[in-house]
């Protein structure tokens, strides 16, 4: 065995161990979107746009270790989200991609559960309603009839529309995949800048779909690059492209990972925003570097092989620094599987915690490494 593979032998030991806690400690709860204090509390209900990253990493385990106690685990949290697509509660978002592709996609694909399937087709079409015909952009969050979210994506609703190309081929109905091609469309040509950067939200007008300005949430300014929106842009554009075979979308792909690779400090972990950069006393977000491996391998495979191998080596230094520096290895003291990630630093919440997308994603990232040949959920 390599250095590079004991490591990652040890780090999965590791993080199996803590799922294995979590899984006594929280039943059929979920854990909150962040640690306090480098450990999850319980969360009171399924609401909020992360719990299916816990039904997520029980799915990675059993990929991991074959044990059907995880298979279980996982499919016992299918209620809930079926309840929760039924009941219509927090449904207002984008994320209901988030939500149902790893919760009951996942379960119909391995379970052929009909309610799991039933509830992700609900997801779907409730996802459709977000559309605003006018741009073809699907808004991300709120009531659709709020002024200050009419009209609005994010950069993260790229990790949204699998949710769409799926149903479409699960239903034969094009609609779904035609929605997410259009939505995908206009952020490939609006959020992206001139230098490769992204905005982290970019606003149309809802009469019109005229493209109207970017702006920010979670990043350090409107026109700063928000860490992890890019290095959703590298995942979320990868994945597009897989699902439509457009050029343009792996050039966008390509064009978020050189920017983010580009910024990265000594250590290979992006602190929040890129406009920071090494010998910066701001956090790190771990989260970010974790969802950027996964990207980094997912586009390392399509395109030309001399770039490949440098985003295969990038993701390993990234990997290996998350292991070495960032998981909870050596922390056994945590309830989380990464820690010294930031969910959003201008309204000071979650900052350098732990959080549930930075665990599903570094359980990812180790999964694609040990398991040669894996086939993501999304
Ligand atoms: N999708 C929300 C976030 O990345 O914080």
């Amino acid at each position: 065995m390599t250095a590079i593979a004991d490591q990652t032998g040890t780090a999965v030991s590791a993080a199996l161990s803590t799922v294995d806690a979590n899984i006594a400690e929280f039943g059929d709860r979920y854990p909150a979107d962040t640690t306090t204090n480098d450990r999850y509390p319980p969360r009171p209900a399924n609401r909020g746009w992360t719990t299916s990253f816990w039904p997520g990493m029980l799915w990675l385990a059993h990929d991991l270790s074959g044990d059907e106690t995880y298979r279980k685990a996982a499919t016992s949290h299918v209620r809930s989200f079926v309840d929760r697509m039924d009941g219509g509660v927090d449904l207002d978002t984008h994320d209901l991609g988030f939500l149902y592709t790893l919760s009951c996609v996942t379960a119909w694909r391995r379970n052929r559960d009909p309610e799991a399937k039933r509830a992700a087709l609900a997801a779907a079409d409730h996802l459709l309603t977000r559309v605003l015909p006018s741009a073809g952009i699907i808004q991300a969050w709120g009531d659709l009839a709020d002024p200050r979210q009419q009209g609005r994506t994010i950069v993260d609703s790229l990790m949204n529309t699998p949710l769409l190309f799926w149903a479409s081929r699960a239903t034969g109905d094009p609609r779904y995949a035609a929605a997410a091609r259009r939505h995908t469309t206009q952020l490939r040509d609006h959020l992206i800048r001139e230098d490769d950067t992204t905005y982290h939200t970019f606003y149309w007008d809802p009469a019109t779909g005229a493209p109207l300005r970017g702006e920010t949430e979670q990043g350090s300014a409107d026109e700063s690059c928000w860490a992890r929106g890019q290095a959703w842009g590298i995942y979320g554009f990868t994945l597009n492209h897989q699902y439509t075979g457009d050029p343009t979308l792996l050039a966008a792909a390509i064009r978020c990972a050189d920017y983010f690779l580009a910024r990265l400090p000594a250590d290979g972990v992006a602190y929040w925003d890129l406009i920071f950069t090494e010998g910066s006393t701001e956090e790190r977000d771990s989260s970010a570097a974790a969802i950027a491996v996964n990207g980094l391998l997912e586009l390392a495979a399509v395109v030309p092989p001399a770039l490949g191998e440098r985003y295969r080596a990038a993701a390993g230094t990234i990997l290996a620094s998350l292991i070495d520096g960032y998981s909870t290895v050596r922390r056994p003291d945590s309830n989380a599987l990464l820690l010294h990630g930031v969910y959003d630093k201008p309204k000071n919440v979650g900052v350098n915690e732990g959080n549930l997308w930075g665990d599903y994603f570094y359980l990812e990232a180790l999964t694609r490494v040990t398991l040669p040949g894996w086939k993501h959920p999304w």
